[in-house]
């Protein structure tokens, strides 16, 4: 198995920003703002924040201002967040941010000291079973709010032009082998993949928080102008992975791709992919 440390480019994180942003719980982040509601001045940490997207949804959507911490392991994301405060700062509320370059793998404690709130975006199904124990131990300590949205749960299906599933058997084997990619190490131990989205809740319940899980799937539309850029790269990866999970299956795999990728290109058919959004709270 391997165990390769996760790096993503900031261009795919810009592709997949406004499909992150439409499917974001927004009654959950009403609940995190209502339950801050009497801090004067929040002190935030995002885990795993690549370019800031968590910031750039969240921060406006707290009516308090706001100190955040951005960590991730790579230097480039970090720099474009910056790059992007630095565009757009004069917003209200008022909100600081730093970025720290930090393995989420050696994360210090202290860094949870006096936070408020904790969260990350698109990051648990990188993470082993035992990072989610310690993590949610410290959170606990800290007394912190959790947030952590779109935890990928291992759902995903094509849609017909009507927004109907279309429930296929290939695409379900694609589907399963996909999962099972998912699960190899991504640096923090052996990957949870898609059981992230039902390991990290319990975990958290089992610590003593009030758990609120909300849907935020990502739907991609057949014809939606968004659909074919963010689309076809999902359907890339998606053979890659199946392909290294699977060798075997190359010309099986090969062919289920051209027709989707085609289909997908006609705008016959759009994406649905599976995620949830999780809010814990002391
Ligand atoms: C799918 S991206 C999500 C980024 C961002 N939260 C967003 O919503 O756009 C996962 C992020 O986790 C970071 N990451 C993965 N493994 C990490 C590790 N071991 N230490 C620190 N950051 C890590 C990656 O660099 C990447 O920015």
């Amino acid at each position: 198995m391997t165990n390769e440390a996760a790096r993503f480019e900031g261009d795919w994180l810009a592709l997949r920003e406004p499909a992150d942003h439409a499917a974001r719980s927004a009654p959950l982040a009403d609940r995190l703002s209502e339950w801050l509601k009497s801090a004067d001045r929040l002190r935030i940490i995002d885990l795993g924040a690549g370019t800031g997207s968590n910031l750039r949804w969240l921060a406006p959507r707290l009516d308090a201002q706001q100190d955040w911490l951005l960590i991730d392991h790579d230097a480039a994301l970090l720099a474009r967040a910056r790059e992007g405060f630095a565009a757009g700062s004069s917003g209200k509320p008022a909100i600081r941010a730093q970025t720290r370059c930090l393995d989420l793998a050696g994360l210090p404690r202290e860094v949870f000291d006096d936070a408020d709130l904790v969260t990350a975006a698109a990051l648990f199904d990188l993470v082993s079973a035992n990072w989610i124990d310690s993590l949610v131990e410290w959170i606990a300590h800290s007394g912190a709010a959790a947030l952590f949205a779109l935890t990928v749960d291992g759902r995903r299906h094509f849609v017909d032009e009507d927004g109907r599933w279309i429930d296929d058997e290939r695409d379900r084997r694609m589907e399963t082998l996909f999962n099972r990619h998912q699960q190899r190490g991504k640096g923090l131990g052996e990957a949870l993949g898609p059981k992230a989205a039902s390991v990290l809740p319990a975990a958290l319940e089992k610590a003593g928080l009030a758990v609120r899980i909300d849907e935020s799937d990502w739907r991609l539309g057949a014809a939606d102008g968004r659909t074919l850029a963010l689309g076809s790269a999902l359907l890339d990866d998606w053979m890659r992975a199946v392909v290294a999970q699977s060798p075997e299956d190359a010309a099986c795999v090969e062919s289920w791709y051209r027709t989707r990728r085609n289909e997908l290109e006609n705008g016959r058919i759009g994406l649905v992919v599976g995620h949830v959004d999780v809010l814990a709270l002391p």
